[in-house]
């Protein structure tokens, strides 16, 4: 099926996106998918009904249905680690049981959150205290899928934010920390520590920084801390007192783990109602996910849409652009799910992979992207799909006029993608500005926008809580769509393993306490640097 598709893409390589448009007046509704108030538009693209068939075809044969009613059965698709993959139970609030081996973890699930959304009622009422009186400031530490998460929720949620402040700390670098703890009074401040393993080496070290922080000015610290981990016995060892450690199962992968515990701080933002109301939309997700014919699944068309930008047309990287301030960080977001849990070169049975693994993610929010890499995206000699996101409304009803403006501006880029500026066009514009003979033609040249470059709008109605769950969900769920497709384990991350054995080793040598014998020459030159400059 993969040569089949790739032979149809270049069947059809000359063919304009926009002459489909044309031949096909109901393009924008054909070539589109809603669930509920959302709106998926895929019409802007290359793909017809043809290629939309072939794909649907490539996901049939990689079992996709079969693969996704293991998922949420509590299969041990994470077949490397032996594991079940059910983030989904996190979120599954009236869904009934879920069984992993044999047993029913719903219940589990289930008192945790109402326990989370106990302690953080009592933190956000003042019943719980820190030592200096009522808690003003949360600090979550955590790093990868437990600080993107609830970083990037807290900031689309922020309209809903009436508890404590929030701060995340993840990078070692000592800067970090130090800038948030410095304006924070330890009297009041709660310290989260979030690690599901409770060993990463970035959490652990800020935590004991944090700690000494706090032990400065209160006298029981460990009484401020509190942990989300699976770890109970390190939790533990660290002095952090059970009640006020959440835990989750093995079956929760870190960069899926925002619905869960590692929400907490979110909640503690926003209240247990809101949190509730953003678990609802993913499960709406979910339910939708299941049970819609793929033809009209949203992450089923998400990831082929994906799968043929990428594997069929060999654009090496996707652009996210919500032309929404507050999912700032969804891009870094959506680079872990993406690339963490697809940048994998075997498939599941070791072999190499048939195609190549997922694209590069990147993107920043609209208006301000426009004024930076937006240039190479309109001008530039590669082809960068571009995945636009845009509320119908913003939070700020008194702003409404700029809410428009950003809205027009979102489907102005998509507009411009699609239609680019002929070269007649732009001769005719320098023209009119009075330009003649051959400075006209190489004026003219350099306003040529080639055009036909693909894109995707996705439209909500405003960004609360139980549409963000949504979003968050249809993505999650394309990238899982896309591993199957691939026919890889989404769910384990052995990438990242190598990185950290070295560090552990290099740290002695960048100490001083033994020699660069047997490092390459250009580890051994950066070591030697640094040292001699004080490091
Ligand atoms: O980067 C690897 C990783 O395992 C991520 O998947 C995870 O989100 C992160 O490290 C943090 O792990 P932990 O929650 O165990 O500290």
């Amino acid at each position: 099926m993969w040569n089949e598709l790739k032979a149809y893409r270049a069947s059809v390589d000359n063919r304009s996106i926009l002459s489909l448009f044309d031949s096909d007046p109901g393009r924008g509704g054909n070539f589109s998918a809603s669930f509920g108030d959302m709106l998926f538009d895929f019409s802007k693209t290359n793909i017809d009904a043809k290629a939309l068939d072939l794909l649907i075809k490539l996901a049939e044969g990689a079992d996709l249905a079969g693969r996704r009613d293991a998922m949420f059965s509590g299969e041990k698709i994470n077949e490397t680690e032996g594991r079940a993959v059910l983030h989904t139970a996190l979120r599954n609030l009236d869904g009934g049981p879920v069984l992993v081996d044999g047993a029913d973890v719903m219940p589990e699930v289930l008192a945790t959150l109402d326990r989370m959304e106990g302690f953080a009622a009592n933190v956000r009422d003042g019943i719980f205290k820190g030592q200096g009186g009522k808690i003003t400031d949360v600090v979550n530490i955590g790093i990868g899928g437990s600080d993107l998460g609830p970083v990037m929720a807290l900031q689309a949620l922020m309209p809903y934010a009436d508890g404590p402040k929030c701060h995340f700390v993840s990078n070692v670098d000592g800067a970090h920390v130090s800038d948030v703890l410095r304006p924070l009074d330890p009297a009041t401040t709660l310290v989260i520590v979030a690690s599901k393993t409770f060993t990463t080496i970035e959490t652990m070290t800020n935590a004991q920084t944090a700690r000494a922080w706090m032990s400065e000015k209160v006298a029981d610290p460990a009484a401020q801390f509190a942990a989300l981990s699976s770890a109970t016995e390190k939790t533990a060892a660290f002095g952090i007192d059970a009640s006020r450690v959440f835990g989750f199962e093995d079956w929760v992968g870190g960069r899926y783990s925002m619905w869960g515990p590692i929400g907490l701080s979110v909640m503690l933002a926003i209240g247990g109602p809101a949190f509730r109301a953003f678990l609802r939309g993913a499960q709406a997700m979910d339910n939708h996910f299941k049970a819609a014919p793929l033809a009209e699944n949203l992450p089923v068309l998400l990831a082929l849409v994906g799968i043929w930008h990428h594997q069929i047309c060999g654009y090496p990287s996707r652009a996210v652009l919500p032309y929404e301030q507050r999912l700032l960080r969804l891009p870094a977001y959506l680079q872990q799910l993406e690339m963490e849990s697809n940048g994998k070169r075997v498939s599941m049975d070791g072999a190499d992979l048939e195609v190549v693994s997922g694209p590069i993610v990147w993107g920043e929010p609209g208006t301000n992207g426009q004024h930076a890499f937006y240039q190479l995206i309109h001008q530039g000699t590669g082809v960068v799909p571009c995945e636009f996101m845009v509320g119908a409304q913003g939070h700020e009803a008194d702003l409404a006029h700029m809410h428009r403006l950003l809205v027009a501006n979102c489907l102005a880029q998509s507009e411009a993608l699609l239609r680019g500026r002929s070269l007649e066009e732009a001769t005719a514009i320098m023209a009119a500005k009075g330009l003649e003979g051959a400075e006209l033609e190489r004026q003219a040249r350099h306003r040529v926008f080639p055009g036909n470059r693909p894109s995707t709008t996705l439209v909500y109605p405003l960004l609360t809580p139980e549409i963000f769950g949504q979003i968050v969900a249809l993505y999650e769920h394309r990238v899982f769509v896309e591993g199957v497709i691939l026919g890889i384990n989404s769910f384990d991350q052995w990438g990242v393993e190598l990185g950290k054995e070295l560090a552990t080793a290099l740290g002695p040598v960048v100490a001083g306490e033994k020699g660069t014998e047997g490092k390459d020459g250009s580890t051994a030159l950066l070591v030697e640097t640094i040292r001699k400059h004080g490091g």
